[in-house]
């Protein structure tokens, strides 16, 4: 490996890798998301998906694939399929979140407006239904219509989750598991189906999606707070949107009355004054919260690399490991 090499991130590797069938993917997004009736349409997507994107869970797909020795085509039509999936979500999330950055750029709701995001996404959604019937495969379409209804639910479990400082541990992973690592373990899962892989190759794969998932956005939420311009968004913006997550679950597990009341009236009250979120930042790190995340953000990243082992070993199956380790590692 040249210096150069080295010095990329697992997934940029994977990336240059993958670069042939990634070209592939992104031609087939760019003409699946156009629409001749709606111009609306194309301003909106092309806004996004221009931005980039790290194109995480597509190359998941392709990855999968290459392991398990499918030569295609239709793991292009899987990979694009998964990043519309994705993109509607992110659409629709950030109207809920109210969130005002994406992808180092200003949200679709904020530059235009609610509605042409939650019109848009709903387009991108039905457009990565036709994408996956191309197939040909009832079983891949299974496993992504699955993951679609599962993310729904995991949003709406994290909607009634929301203010509730009673949300435990466990409701968390419920919610991370449906709204993030259902479309990456099914991402992983439908490369192995579609290339035909016997049964536990598939489930290893599931398991690792799965995983990698949770470490991912167990990461995701503790950026958050700690604060990092990796991720080209806002930080703060769970507290504000008064989330439980887990950092903020782990806070509140060791709180005294007074700091109880604290966030009652942030949390529960929504009363949120200047030098609040310097104060939670505070009772966050002075209860190890934010280390205790990162912790559990390890252990899931450890038992992703962990599921691979039955499958044949490659330069790919390297990558997806070291893959896990990165997504963690993005906090420093
Ligand atoms: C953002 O996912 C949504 C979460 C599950 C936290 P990514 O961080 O993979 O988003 P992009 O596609 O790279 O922008
Ligand atoms: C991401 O969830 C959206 C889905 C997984 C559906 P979040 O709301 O936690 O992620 P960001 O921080 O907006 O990317
Ligand atoms: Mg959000
Ligand atoms: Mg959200």
């Amino acid at each position: 490996m040249g210096l150069d090499e080295a010095a990329l991130k697992p997934h940029e590797r994977l990336a240059g890798l993958l670069a042939e069938e990634l070209s592939a993917v992104n031609d087939l997004i760019r003409e699946r998301m156009a629409s001749e009736h709606a111009p609306r349409i194309p301003e909106v997507t092309a806004h996004l998906i221009e931005a980039g994107g790290k194109r995480l869970r597509p190359m998941l797909t392709l990855a999968a694939a290459r392991i398990c020795g499918y030569d295609g085509p239709y793991h292009i039509h899987l990979a694009a399929t998964v990043e519309f999936i994705h993109t509607a979500t992110l659409l629709h999330d950030d109207v809920v979140d109210e969130s005002a950055q994406r992808r180092g750029r200003p949200t679709a709701n904020l530059l235009w407006d609610n509605k042409s995001s939650v019109l848009v996404g709903d387009y991108l959604f039905a457009r990565s239904f036709q994408l996956m019937t191309d197939t040909g495969s009832v079983r891949v379409l299974r496993i992504l219509s699955d993951a679609s209804a599962t993310i729904a639910e995991g949003e709406v479990l994290q909607l009634t989750a929301a203010q509730n400082l009673a949300t435990t541990e466990e409701i968390y992973l419920k919610v991370v598991r449906g709204k993030t690592a259902a479309l990456f373990s099914a991402a992983t899962e439908v490369g192995g189906v579609i290339a035909g892989a016997p049964e536990d190759h598939v489930k290893a794969l599931h398991a690792y999606g799965d995983a990698l998932g949770i470490a991912f956005q167990i990461t995701d939420d503790l950026l958050d707070y700690w604060g990092s311009d990796a991720t080209g968004k806002n930080v703060g913006d769970d507290f504000r949107e008064r989330k439980l997550t887990l950092p903020l679950i782990k806070a509140v597990a060791k709180a005294d009355e007074e700091e109880r009341a604290f966030w009652k009236r942030v949390i529960e009250k929504g009363d949120q004054r200047d030098g609040d979120l310097d104060h939670a930042l505070h009772l966050l790190n002075q209860h190890g919260a934010l280390k205790a995340t990162r912790k559990e953000a390890l252990a899931w990243a450890e038992k992703a690399k962990a599921a691979l082992a039955p499958l044949p070993e490659s330069e790919v199956r390297q990558m997806l490991s070291d893959i896990a380790d990165y997504v963690v590692a993005r906090i420093t």
